[in-house]
């Protein structure tokens, strides 16, 4: 069983998909990870993030262990995260991993912003998490708080904003909704409702599958 989740910056895609994986039992990737940690990569050799074959070069030595870094978490590697993911040569080097990573026999849970519309265009079940901007926002700033890092909530909206859009326009597979993807708006709904709703709409899905298979 393939679940792809797809959603902008902060909507609860995250939570949401590491919930799912621990009650069906199937391994999870946060895609925005490996798209964050080549960001990391990149600065640290103090190459150009606008550079697409120095950040390609990066993504082909990423090393996956480091993927809980907590240092990935900050609004500045989240920014920098969306500059690298523009360029089509890192998309293209991260896809084998993460395709990889869906062929695991029993299935698995994968987050992102383009894994029902071109990593698992054939996912069993597709979910777009969203919400407001400002209350994403808002999320986005007590997390980033509860951490340890100081910064404005007008700051975070601002940030959440500037990456949406560039997330939503570029040309190397945008954040999109799949069409045969199911919408869940998190907006009024806390992480338990959202979790619940979410089963909710793979129960329904896959009931629908089985009765059109
Ligand atoms: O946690 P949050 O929703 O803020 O961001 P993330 O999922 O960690 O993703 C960080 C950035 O990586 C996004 O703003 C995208 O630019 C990029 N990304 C992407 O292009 N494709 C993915 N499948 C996942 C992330």
């Amino acid at each position: 069983m393939i679940i792809a989740i797809d959603g902008p910056a902060a909507s609860g895609k995250g939570t949401v998909a590491k919930r799912i994986a621990a009650h069906y039992g199937l391994p999870h990737l946060d895609t925005g990870a490996l798209y964050r940690a080549v960001a990391r990569d990149t600065v640290a050799r103090g190459d150009d993030l606008a550079d697409p074959a120095a950040a390609a070069a990066a993504a082909g030595r990423l090393d996956v262990d480091t993927l809980g870094d907590p240092a990935l978490r900050t609004a500045g590697v989240g920014e920098a995260a969306s500059i690298v993911a523009r360029h089509g040569e890192v998309r293209a080097v991260l896809l084998e991993y993460q395709r990889r990573f869906a062929k695991n026999p029993a299935g698995a849970v994968i987050d992102g912003r383009d894994i029902g519309t071109v990593i698992c265009p054939d996912a069993d079940v597709k979910l777009f998490v969203t919400a407001s901007p400002e209350e994403r926002a808002r999320r986005r700033y007590l997390e980033l708080r509860e951490s340890g890092i100081r910064i404005g909530e007008g700051e975070v909206l601002a940030d959440i904003r500037n990456r949406d859009a560039r997330d939503r326009t570029r040309e190397a597979s945008p954040l999109r909704q799949a069409e045969d993807a199911v919408l869940l708006d998190t907006t009024n709904l806390d992480i338990d409702a959202a979790f619940r709703a979410a089963i909710d709409l793979i129960e329904a899905a896959m009931g629908q599958a089985g009765q059109a298979g």
